[in-house]
């Protein structure tokens, strides 16, 4: 089916409530591409030029890109190695709004098919689970054409360089204190101290939306690598839509907002004619001015009560400005790599290898009965496309060219959640039993590697207005040449405004709150987004916002700190290109044991549904008959047993970690001690999401960049 009727299929049947509770979406993968080229220079393609290297880091995303950079800027030679390319001035990687279009290109996507559940019955509930049909395409929902195969739930993620920090929402928010200090005690390493970590956000924030002035909690760094940023609140003031959306949300937390609605209705009054047009900056600047107190509150203060304080507020973005560009550890990377001396040779020893998929890490077993064995360096394949998260990878038709590097001093592995258990055991280093099974000759019986996975709940409420929302005007999103909001956000003008609302990721505010079952922190994060965002299937990129259909807001809902911890990353086989088999057994499945925590965990997640709910019913409309109407769930979706059900069957996730934890020295299924190292084994550490042992703070990136400082601070000490 081509786009084109999918885009149709897709608003028809939003636009019919009844037809919703069942996606019928049969898109190609990865949809077909526009006809923007990059929009600057890239790393070339191409596999390790040297043979030997002080230190070899195996994937280069939010942990390995500033671990690679921060050794190499200590002046050791270091190969980051990636199974992808270099993509980070693709447009839809660089422009904030076009970011969830990043996660379905061809050139960097990686597509998982994962299982929430084992259990078949529940697992076909999910609205959007997908299969492949007899026609060799996929279907998205709950009526398969017979003759499908189920392959799960579509999980996206990043091959290439910066790995997922290319594809994430921007969204940068350091994780609680709580998170730091538990690791601190499980290992009795005092540098986890969360006072110790939070020297590590300053050293690598670039704070662009306060002054040091302004910074009253000193929590933030102004010269680090990653450039913060809130956009302007007056870009979502062009939308009447929009603003009544801030102030019905301030009303649902309690505040006062009677005065401000009067002003704001009298000022639009006097304005009808902007009703279903882009408010005019003269209207729009002073409507943020009104409002803006009610949501200036920075998420990433330092307050002692700041992880446990219900705020509703704007959100910081890793968004550098005046460019008003994604700003990602790439980017790092990339200046480092490219930075010449005056005579044109490397200033610095990083070298970045491309398109080389890592198949193991080598071990010296034999040096001493009495010795651990030792990582001495890593295999690999070159090719594009080889991994067969690839969507390109069936029709790669070759198989890559074998190489190998050796690492005079370390190897670090960080491929993420699901790929690092997958390459420590290939490497034979895992639960002994499952490696025999195989064929794998186990170096290292370590019965920790690829449990203990965990994910955020996530889901939303959805609603339509009967006109377009007005912010994102005639954008196109890039589907079409010359997209008029792709030449505001391009034009090189410092005043953020004139960027439009490309300059935005769309998520105008966000709830951090607490529910009735949390802990000591925040467990929720609810925040909104002008789109019909409904999870992850694939094309869906394409049908969040389309120039057709503008009509939508959505509350997104993350169940953070969730309580789940039996999720698995098993080998499907030893071939290193295959996926390996992804279990979350969500809310506890299969263990009852688990289950008054599975129990919490619905109940936040209805909590946080609520509130979304309330705000879209109790939305005041500043335009008469035009006002919002909840479609997603459903109307008849109405107690909370109905929304219990409903997060069961619906929920998804996208920060996936904890596959290779860190634990106590007693404690068997501890894959890494507190520095990182792989116990059993020397030389090898793992810095990626997978080393927490629980989940952190309401989003991960920020807490895997803390923690991949600290592990150059680690690896820099280690030093013999
Ligand atoms: C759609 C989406 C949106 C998100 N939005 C946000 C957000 O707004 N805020 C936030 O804080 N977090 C967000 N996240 C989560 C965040 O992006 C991830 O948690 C984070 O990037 C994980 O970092 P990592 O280093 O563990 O792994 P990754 O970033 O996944 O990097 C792993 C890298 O390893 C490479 N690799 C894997 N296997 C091999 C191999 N065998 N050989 C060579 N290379 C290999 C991969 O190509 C990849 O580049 C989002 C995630 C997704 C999927
Ligand atoms: C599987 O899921 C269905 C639907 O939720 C449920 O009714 C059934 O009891 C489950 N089966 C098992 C074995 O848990
Ligand atoms: C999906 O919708 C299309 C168009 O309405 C229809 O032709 C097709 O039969 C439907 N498929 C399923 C599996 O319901
Ligand atoms: C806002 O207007 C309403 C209705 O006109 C009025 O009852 C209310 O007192 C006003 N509130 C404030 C704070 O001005
Ligand atoms: C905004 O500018 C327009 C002309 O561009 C003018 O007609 C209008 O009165 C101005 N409105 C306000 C609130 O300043
Ligand atoms: C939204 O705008 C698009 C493009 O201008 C138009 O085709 C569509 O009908 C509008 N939708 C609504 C609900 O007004």
């Amino acid at each position: 089916m081509k786009l084109t009727e999918t885009l149709w299929l897709l608003s028809a049947a939003a636009s019919i409530v009844e037809a919703q509770a069942d996606i019928n979406l049969t898109v190609p993968r990865v949809p077909e591409q526009n006809d923007y080229p990059p929009n600057g220079p890239q790393l070339p393609a191409k596999p390790p030029p040297k043979k030997s290297y002080e230190y070899i880091i195996v994937g280069s995303g939010a942990g390995g890109s500033p671990l690679a950079a921060r050794l190499a800027l200590a002046g050791h030679s270091v190969l980051l190695v990636d199974a992808g390319g270099d993509h980070g001035t693709l447009r839809e990687v660089e422009v904030p709004s076009l970011y969830i279009g990043a996660s379905e290109r061809n050139e960097l996507s990686w597509g998982y098919f994962v299982r929430h559940y084992d259990n078949d019955t529940q697992t076909k509930r999910d609205r959007k689970l997908t299969y492949l049909t007899p026609d060799g395409e996929y279907y998205s929902g709950v009526n398969p054409p017979e003759g499908s195969e189920m392959l799960g739930n579509y999980y996206p993620r990043v091959g290439g360089l910066g790995g997922c920090t290319e594809h994430l929402a921007l969204v940068s928010v350091a994780p609680a204190k709580n998170d730091w200090n538990h690791i601190k005690e499980l290992t009795g390493d005092n540098n986890w101290d969360a006072e110790n970590m939070k020297g590590y956000f300053k050293k690598l924030e670039k704070n662009q939306y306060l002054s040091s002035r302004e910074d009253v909690t000193k929590a933030h760094g102004f010269n680090g690598w990653l450039s913060t940023t809130i956009e302007p609140l007056a870009l979502y003031m062009r939308d009447l839509k929009m603003v009544s959306i801030f102030l019905s949300a301030a009303s649902a937390m309690g505040i006062q907002t009677d005065g401000i609605l009067n002003t704001t209705r009298k000022f639009v009054d006097g304005m009808n004619s902007f009703a279903d047009k882009i408010l005019p900056s003269n209207y729009t600047v002073q409507l943020a001015d009104g409002i803006a107190k009610l949501f200036e509150y920075d998420i990433n203060n330092d307050a002692p009560d700041r992880d446990s304080t219900d705020a509703l507020c704007r959100i910081p973005l890793s968004i550098s400005s005046p460019d008003w560009k994604r700003s990602s550890p790439r980017n790092w990377v990339y200046e480092i790599a490219t930075a010449r001396n005056a005579d044109g040779s490397k200033r610095y020893p990083l070298d970045v290898a491309l398109h080389t998929l890592v198949t193991k890490v080598n071990f010296d077993t034999a040096s001493s009965k009495h010795k651990k064995p030792r990582a001495t360096g890593i295999d690999y394949l070159y090719g594009e496309s080889l991994y067969r998260a690839d969507p390109r990878a069936s029709a790669a038709g070759h198989s890559g060219v074998p190489g190998s590097v050796t690492a005079t001093r370390e190897v670090i592995v960080a491929g993420g959640a699901f790929n690092t258990p997958q390459i420590l055991k290939l490497s034979g280093v895992g639960p002994a039993a499952e490696l025999a099974a195989l064929g794998i000759p186990v170096v290292k019986d370590l019965p920790g590697v690829g449990g203990n996975l965990q994910d955020r709940y996530e889901v939303g409420v959805s609603a339509a207005a009967p006109n377009n929302f007005t912010l994102f005007g005639d954008c196109t999103f890039i589907t079409t040449p010359g997209d008029p909001c792709y030449a505001s956000w391009a034009r090189p003008n410092l005043d953020p405004l004139e960027h439009g609302p490309y300059a935005t990721n769309g998520i105008a505010v966000g709830l951090f709150a607490r529910s009735s079952t949390a802990g000591a922190d925040h467990d929720l994060w609810v925040g909104g987004v002008p789109g019909l965002f409904q999870g992850y299937f694939p094309g869906m990129s394409r049908t969040v916002v389309t120039p057709s259909a503008k009509n939508y807001f959505t509350w997104l809902v993350l169940k953070a700190h969730s309580r789940n911890d039996i999720g698995t990353v098993t080998l499907r086989s030893a071939d290193p290109r295959d996926t390996p088999r992804i279990a979350f057994h969500s809310f506890g499945e299969g263990d009852p044991a688990k289950q008054a925590d599975a129990a919490k965990d619905l109940r936040a997640a209805v909590e946080g549904m609520r509130w979304g709910i309330r705000v879209v019913d109790d939305a005041v409309s500043l335009e008469p008959g035009a006002g919002l109407e909840r479609v997603w769930p459903p109307l008849d979706v109405r107690s909370d047993e109905d929304l219990e059900q409903w997060v069961r069957d619906e929920a998804w996730g996208h920060h996936a970690s904890c596959t290779c934890p860190i634990g106590a020295d007693d404690d068997p299924t501890a894959v890494l001690d507190g520095q990182f190292r792989v116990r059993g084994v020397e030389g090898l550490r793992v810095v990626d999401a997978s080393a927490f042992p629980k989940i952190p703070g309401t989003f991960p990136a920020v807490a895997i960049y803390m923690l991949a400082e600290k592990a150059a601070d680690d690896i820099l000490a280690d030093r013999k």
